[in-house]
């Protein structure tokens, strides 16, 4: 069989990467966690090509062609041929699709990209029967991915990453992401994501015009150290099992992500009023339950509502009764910390 096919999930972030230099270089380590419901699948079938360098592909996005995608891919895949010499000259058919709705706002560039990058990596072992340019096989699936897309580099492991060099921490590295499960306590482990979609309308500005704006923003210093140190404090929280600091450190940090966009120039809102609403809520919420459950925001205006394993039930009746009614059409993603992604049996 000449197929590879690999599924791979989204992830939200609790540390936030936004702005970056020159190769997919981050201005700050990220930490987040792959969730679980929200994935991509991707299908690569190869074939001789017609030409001797580079691949040529034809592409299929939820069983349709899609011109705009597929000339994103074909200049990603050539663009890191030199990573993988073996598959010089193939023509490779690509099928991709989503668990979620493509017009739902939940970043798929993050699945997408990891998906793909899995895809690649396995067709170069199975072709070659070994890696060239790195030897680890995760190593190298997360180093391409975050050339793909930076975020995308976080969700090629089960639970949590980080991603970015990290003062006297050996492991963290800006090349690729470093799963952080074995310092992560318990409670950690089975946080909820209620996923609620507030607006599926396409964003007004991409992830990559807003990275750009923070070349000259003129808070960008302040706000990469200001995540640097949110990052070592996170990870101290995470390994603590600080639930209730867990929660509020996540929320300084999706807010700080949401100011950055509010004072670019040009300045934009990605929030809508149903956003700041849910915020209220979920606040209030935890007010009087005093459930360590709250929020995070992606670069949009979904809200990510994380809450533990435990208050399920409860946080749920809130979820229906006082949540939904302010979501596009009452719609949300059930999900999860998530258990990675996968290699579809059969095909490798
Ligand atoms: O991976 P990109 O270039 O789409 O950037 C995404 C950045 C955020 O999702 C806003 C934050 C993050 O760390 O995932």
């Amino acid at each position: 069989m000449n197929k590879i096919t690999c599924r791979s999930p989204s992830n939200i972030a609790l540390i936030k990467y936004w702005g970056k230099t020159a190769g997919q270089i981050p201005s700050n380590p990220s930490i987040s966690f792959s969730l679980q419901a929200a994935y991509t699948e991707t299908l690569i079938e190869y074939s001789e090509g017609s030409k001797s360098e580079g691949i040529t592909l034809d592409f299929l996005f939820e069983g349709k062609s899609n011109l705009k995608f597929q000339e994103r891919i074909s200049s990603f895949i050539n663009s890191v041929m030199e990573y993988f010499p073996v598959l010089n000259g193939l023509h490779l058919h690509i099928e991709s699709s989503n668990s979620f709705p493509h017009s739902s706002g939940i970043a798929s560039s993050a699945s997408a990209m990891s998906a793909l990058a899995l895809c690649l990596v396995s067709l170069e072992k199975k072709l070659n029967g070994k890696l060239e340019f790195m030897n680890d096989f995760h190593q190298k699936a997360s180093y391409i991915a975050r050339l793909g897309s930076g975020s995308a580099s976080r969700s090629i492991y089960a639970g949590y990453t980080l991603w970015g060099s990290l003062k006297n921490y050996p492991p963290f590295t800006n090349e690729y992401a470093v799963p952080i499960n074995e310092r992560i306590h318990p409670v950690f482990k089975t946080y909820g994501d209620a996923v609620l979609l507030v607006s599926q309308s396409e964003k007004q500005v991409s992830s990559s015009a807003g990275h750009r704006l923070m070349e000259k923003h003129p808070f960008a210093k302040s706000k990469f150290s200001q995540s640097n140190k949110n990052t070592h404090l996170m990870l101290e929280i995470l390994e603590k099992g600080e639930q209730m600091d867990f929660i509020l450190l996540a929320e300084v940090e999706a807010l700080s992500l949401h100011a950055m966009m509010m004072t670019s120039n040009p300045s934009y809102l990605l929030m809508e009023p149903n956003t700041l609403a849910l915020i209220q809520k979920i606040r209030q919420f935890r007010r009087e339950t005093l459930i360590p459950a709250g929020f995070t925001l992606d670069a949009g205006a979904n809200v990510h509502f994380i809450y533990p394993e435990l208050n399920r039930n409860e946080v749920l009746g809130f979820v229906q009764s006082d949540l939904l009614p302010l979501c596009q059409q009452q719609q949300w993603i059930d999900d999860k910390v998530g258990h990675g992604p996968v290699l579809i049996k059969g095909t490798l």
